[in-house]
Parts: structure tokens; C-alpha cells; sequence
């Protein structure tokens, strides 16, 4: 990054994306999302808090390790542990970052910290301090920094700059600022702080208030250079500023924001499509860029206006973010090759055997289905790809149901390579299905969601199914999907309880 007008684009869905209940990844995961958000252009990738656990320093650590050009930050509070503990978890990376914290406003101070002004400002200064002696590329927060105290931000920031922060970043931790009062914050620390042309300034926006990626750009606008973001907005409760939207706004309005990043935009619906499959977390068929609907029309006189000229309603292209033109796209006629091809062009790569097997579960589809949609594939794909590996395996299942009950199910699974069966009766098919799963693996999580949505149009569609698991404090959420939507609720189920456990086990080992 060379020029003023350059914005970096740091990307936090592991850490703070995966602070959202129900969202964590696995380390394979981990590995995978980062890989893709490095190919996409993201400039700095906040792997993770090295110090929560083994798992987030594990992956931190690997993420590193693999990292070629980007900045993997790792997350710390001000204490000499967690400090040590990223710098040890980032030093593999071509380019390091460590990005230590603390709460400044007075009600985290008071509540949170229990401590006082002066307390809080010796932590800047030698948490910073510390870190500078570890890594060369040193980020602080003021945590809530919308609502603290301007003179005693202004303190905090300058401190921080003293020690050796090369970036300050300005989190608007509980979603609480407006894009005016942003810009304003962000203009005056550039002009009040000394020495603020020597960091970079970033922005840190959740979305509370729905004004996440409005107060971002407020804050480029006023002369930040860093846009924290996650992708799909994964985030603490309503999120954090979407990656997606944050780039396609910077890109489509560069007329009245004149700010480039070095992304491939092409790639943010494959982005999208992993951290839904990897979480759980289905994209609002509305939402901005990635959404399915962000692209169809419906009505007569917007069909007709695009048939005319596309331009009369589309302000950036479908192609310009990965999402093909077309959907309909293969029969049970289409060959392999043909088949890997749509997997490419939908950023999907995978490796024979993983192939092979996609392409067998496409051919039972096309004999089951009519049309196969990209949905359908991606579908189909994402089901495999959460499946592989896991411990419990579905294999087959046969259910009663119908007015006249009871209704039944009978249910065959693999556990490591072993065959069992149960049978079970339930108050409905579902409950039949989740019962017999239970009489194979018992276990106390309770459900805590399931939701089913048609993954395409026509009776034929195939059911998605998001099953969330809550047990001993752990939650996990799993998907499955079927033309057979009690075959889909089985694979979601057990799908949510291979992670449950795989967490369980971590922790017990941790
Ligand atoms: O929202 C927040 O304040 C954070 C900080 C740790 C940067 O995520
Ligand atoms: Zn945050």
C-alpha cells in the first residue's frame, strides 16, 4: 500500500466474527477461510485471540505459518501473558501484527476493568510498549471508544502512539455512533493527536444500529485507512460492518469515494457462501451484495427495464461479485468435466476424491430433480465438505408419517466406521428422527433451533436444514440438505452433534 487514497482492508471474522454465539470454526476451517480471504486481497486477517484458548492459538499459529503476503493479526488484552502468547502465536508470519486493547469509557472502566483513569493509561502505554519489543507492526483499540471521554481518548491515543502503535483503531464497540458523529471523532483525533500522520487510522463498527458499514465509510471519508470488516457481517450480536458491502460501496461509488482496496470482488460470493456453510449462519436472502435476492426481479416493469438495459436497475454487476448470470445450469446428462467446471466458476476447488464424490451425490440428485440449480450444487457441496471427516456419519433412514400416527423412524448411522441402528417413535416425523439419532449418540444438548428453507424454487426443491445444539455451554450449529426434507433434518442434526462433541472433547483435552 502505497498512496494516501488506498484503504486497507482487515478482515475479523475469525476473531471477533467467530465471538458470535454459535459461530466458532474448526481449525480445519480456519485454515481454509484464510487461505480464501488472502487470495481475495484481504490485507490483514485477524486470525483469532491466541489467549482464549489452545484452539484459537493453534489457528492463529498455522494461519500464520501458511500466510504469503497478508498481515495475520492475533488479538490481546493489555496483560504481559496474552501479549506474549500472540506474539508467540503470529512470529511465523511473513508479516506479524500484534492488536492489543483496553475498555476506555467510563462505564467499561468502572464495571468492567474496576479501574481508574490512571490505571487504565499505564496499561496503553506498556501493553503497547511490550508489544513493539515483539513485533514491529503494533495496533491498539480504546474498547468503547465512541463513548469515552474526549480528553481522556485523547490521552489513551497519544500514549499508545508514543509507545509504538502503528495502527489506532477506533472501535464503536456497542454499535452506538451515527455516520456524522463518527466522521467528526475521526477527523478530530487526526487533527488534535500529535503525531497522527505517523499511524494508520481504522475504523471498528458493530452494526446495532444497522449503521455499521455507514459509520465505516464516514470514517474513511474522514481519513481512515482501515476498514475493519467480517465477511457476511459475522459478529457479537448484530454484527460487525460487512466486508462485502464496505468494498462494493468503496467500488461503485468511487465517483464520491475515491478509495481503492486490493480486492477481488469476484470472489466475495464464494467468501459468503464458506462462512454461511462453515457457521451455520444462512445469509437474509436480502442482504446487500451476497444475499440471493440481491440480484433478482420480480416485478414486471423491472424485468422489463432490465431486459431493456441492465443498467436501469443494476448498479454493479452479478459477475462482479461472483455470482454467475445464469442458474440453471446442469442435467443428468452433464459429464464430469462440465461439472468441475461450474464448481470452479462458483469458488468451489476440490480435490479428486472430493470431486468424484460431488459428482456421484450431483448425478442422485439429477435423477431426482429436474433442474439443478447453482443453489442446488452449492447445496450439495457445502453438505459434503461439512461432512467430511466427521465421526458420526449418516447413512440411511426410513420414516412414517401422516395424520394417523404414530410417526416413526428408523435410522442407520456409521460412528467411526461402525454400523448402528435405532428405531424410535415421535410426537412427528422430526421428533421421531431426532430421537432415534439420540437413542445411537445420547446426549443432554437441547435444541435451540431448526429451520428449514427451500434451497431453489418447485416442489421438488431441496429442503436446507440449520439444526442448533446447546449443551454444557457449548453451542454448535449444523446443516444438512435433501430433496427428503427429514433426510436433510437428520444430516443437520448430526452434523450439529459431530461439532458439539469435537468441541467437547477439545475442551476436556484443553
Ligand atoms: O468491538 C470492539 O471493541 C473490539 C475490540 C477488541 C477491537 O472488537
Ligand atoms: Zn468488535
Amino acid at each position: 500500500m502505497t498512496k494516501t487514497s488506498d484503504i486497507v482492508i482487515f478482515d475479523t471474522t475469525m476473531r471477533d466474527g467467530e465471538q458470535s454465539p454459535g459461530a466458532s470454526m474448526t481449525h480445519h476451517e480456519k485454515l481454509d477461510l484464510g487461505e480464501l480471504l488472502e487470495d481475495m486481497g484481504v490485507n490483514i486477517i485477524e486470525a483469532g485471540f491466541p489467549a482464549a484458548s489452545i484452539g484459537d492459538f493453534e489457528a492463529v499459529r498455522e494461519i500464520a505459518r501458511r500466510s504469503k503476503q497478508a498481515v495475520i493479526c492475533g488479538l490481546a488484552r493489555s496483560t504481559p501473558g496474552d501479549i506474549d502468547r500472540c506474539a508467540e502465536a503470529v512470529r511465523h508470519a511473513a508479516r506479524p501484527r500484534i492488536h492489543t486493547f483496553i475498555s476506555t469509557s467510563p462505564v467499561h472502566m468502572k464495571h468492567k476493568l474496576k479501574m481508574g483513569e490512571n490505571a487504565v493509561l499505564e496499561a496503553v502505554g506498556r501493553s503497547v510498549a511490550q508489544a513493539r519489543n515483539l513485533v514491529d507492526d503494533v495496533e491498539w483499540s480504546p474498547e468503547d471508544a465512541t463513548r469515552t471521554e474526549w480528553e481522556f481518548l485523547l490521552k489513551c491515543v497519544d500514549a499508545a502512539i508514543t509507545a509504538g502503535a502503528t495502527t489506532i483503531n477506533i472501535p464503536d464497540t456497542v454499535g452506538y455512533t451515527h455516520p456524522e458523529e463518527y466522521g467528526t471523532l475521526i477527523r478530530k483525533l487526526i487533527e488534535t493527536v500529535p503525531d497522527s500522520d505517523k499511524v494508520i487510522w481504522s475504523t471498528h463498527c458493530h452494526n446495532d444500529l444497522g449503521l455499521a458499514v455507514a459509520n465505516s465509510l464516514a470514517g474513511v471519508s474522514a481519513g481512515a485507512r482501515q476498514v475493519e470488516c467480517t465477511i457476511n457481517g459475522l459478529g457479537e450480536r448484530a454484527g460487525n460492518a460487512a466486508l462485502e458491502e464496505v468494498v462494493m460501496a468503496l467500488r461503485v461509488r468511487n465517483d464520491t469515494l475515491p478509495f481503492a482496496t486490493q480486492m477481488d470482488t469476484s470472489k466475495l460470493a464464494a467468501a459468503s457462501k464458506m462462512v454461511s456453510r462453515i457457521t451455520g449462519f444462512p445469509v437474509q436472502y436480502n442482504k446487500a451484495i451476497v444475499g440471493k435476492n440481491a440480484f433478482a426481479h420480480e416485478s414486471g416493469i423491472h424485468q422489463d427495464g432490465m431486459l431493456k438495459n441492465a443498467e436501469t436497475y443494476e448498479i454493479m454487476k452479478p459477475e462482479d461479485v461472483g455470482v454467475s448470470k445464469t442458474s440453471l445450469v446442469m442435467g443428468k446428462h452433464s459429464g464430469r468435466h462440465a461439472f468441475r467446471d461450474k464448481l470452479a466458476s462458483m469458488g468451489y476447488e476440490l480435490d479428486d476424491d472430493e470431486l468424484l464424490d460431488a459428482f456421484k451425490r450431483f448425478k442422485a440428485l439429477a435423477d431426482r430433480k429436474k433442474h439443478v440449480f447453482d443453489d442446488d450444487i452449492a447445496a450439495l457441496v457445502d453438505d459434503q465438505l461439512s461432512a467430511a471427516g466427521e465421526r458420526i456419519v449418516f447413512d440411511r433412514l426410513c420414516v412414517v408419517a401422516g395424520s394417523d400416527g404414530p410417526q416413526t423412524a428408523d435410522l442407520t448411522v456409521s460412528i467411526d466406521g461402525v454400523s448402528a441402528q435405532a428405531s424410535s417413535e415421535g410426537n412427528g416425523p422430526v421428533d421421531a428422527v431426532f430421537r432415534a439419532i439420540r437413542q445411537i449418540v445420547p446426549t443432554d444438548a437441547k435444541l435451540d433451533l431448526y429451520q428449514v428453507h427451500a434451497v431453489t424454487g418447485g416442489t421438488d426443491a431441496q429442503a436446507k436444514v440449520s439444526v442448533r445444539l446447546k449443551g454444557e455451554g457449548i453451542i454448535a450449529t449444523g446443516q444438512g440438505s435433501h430433496t427428503d426434507t427429514l433426510v436433510a433434518s437428520a444430516k443437520a442434526y448430526i452434523h450439529a452433534l459431530n461439532k458439539l462433541e469435537a468441541r467437547k472433547a477439545k475442551r476436556l483435552a484443553a
